[in-house]
């Protein structure tokens, strides 16, 4: 493909529906913005989201311009984001439901570490939320550069902010795939680890990955996705459902996972299918390549047998 291919042209060459297209291009198409926010909010909204979270100012900035350009871009029937209360519907209707998260990682602002912006596309007469129903996803990872990381089905591709003052993004790599094993990235308190994820990473580290662990989960999965390797917010005993939601964080990266070659768990299956009971549903995160989450796998059916037996 020849240099300095677009993030729409890329889209248009491939014969993506032409309204997919465009909400891509549209969500994409405000990095500069956003970016010139940041130095401005830095600190906390003041309010909560319905984790109880407390909402940090650039969380609410980020999802209101981004919920309010697609509910009036005509293109997107409804948004559900981890910061609002609800689904919104748009008086224009369109032809996809969106769920996102808007800044992913946003403790990570006020010590300038990574955070980014997940979505996930689902056709409109689809409900939004069980994975292996979306057409498409992709997220946004502010760093020293900014790229996007995407597939619509077709392998996954990443462009990169490139052209100066120019706001798009520009072709990096095509058929993005997980390199062999090098790193790990692992939340939570060790010690509340449920014992068959203690004994998983041990195994990781028999094979001689290194930990690597920034505390944001797009950040986090980048990094594997570059390296190659293992993310997992466990299950621990005190919160066995983990921490990261299946909607607008599991499902977004576990369809790109899937599209690079690697695979996600929940422990005993792939996040893609599990069918979210609400749409804040929490739930263990396990991903990255395949064969670490075969082995993952493994071992958690083992620690269910042996507790089944006695
Ligand atoms: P968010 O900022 O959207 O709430 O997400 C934060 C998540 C995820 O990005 C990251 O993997 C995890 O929280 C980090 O949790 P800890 O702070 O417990 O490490
Ligand atoms: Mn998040
Ligand atoms: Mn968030």
């Amino acid at each position: 493909m020849e240099k300095n291919v677009t993030l729409k042209d890329y889209l248009s060459t491939k014969k993506v529906d032409k309204d997919l297209t465009e909400l891509i291009t549209l969500l994409s198409s405000l990095v500069i913005p956003i970016r010139e926010e940041f130095p401005h909010r830095l600190g906390d909204a003041g309010t909560k989201n319905i984790y109880g979270e407390d909402q940090k100012a650039l969380d609410v900035w980020v999802n209101d311009l981004l919920t309010q350009k697609m509910l009036d871009s005509g293109l997107v029937k409804s948004v559900i984001s981890e910061e609002l209360p609800d689904q919104v519907f748009s008086e224009k209707g369109g032809k996809f439901n969106v769920v996102m998260d808007p800044l992913d990682g946003s403790s990570n602002v006020k010590s300038n570490n990574l955070f980014g912006t997940i979505i996930g596309i689902y056709k409109a007469k689809d409900k939004p939320g069980l994975g292996i129903k979306q057409i498409a996803a992709f997220y946004k990872l502010y760093g020293p550069n900014t790229t996007l990381v995407m597939s619509v089905g077709d392998g996954v591709q990443e462009f990169i902010r490139a052209r100066k003052n120019v706001n798009e993004f520009i072709l990096l790599k095509e058929g993005v795939t997980f390199p062999e094993p090098k790193i790990y990235g692992v939340g939570g308190n060790p010690d509340k680890w449920v014992p068959e994820f203690d004994l998983f990473v041990k195994l990781l580290r028999s094979k001689g990955l290194k930990l690597r662990y920034g505390g944001s989960f797009v950040g986090d999965f980048n990094q594997i996705l570059h390296h190659g390797g293992f993310f997992g917010y466990p299950a621990t005993l005190d919160k066995p459902k983990g921490k990261l939601r299946l909607v607008f964080e599991g499902n977004p990266m576990a369809y790109i996972a899937e599209q690079a070659g690697g695979s996600s768990s929940v422990g005993s299956k792939n996040l893609l299918d599990i069918d979210p009971i609400n749409i804040d549903s929490r739930v263990p995160v396990y991903i990255g390549n395949k064969e670490l989450i075969v082995s993952l796998e493994d071992i958690f059916k083992a620690a269910r047998d042996a507790r089944e037996y006695y």
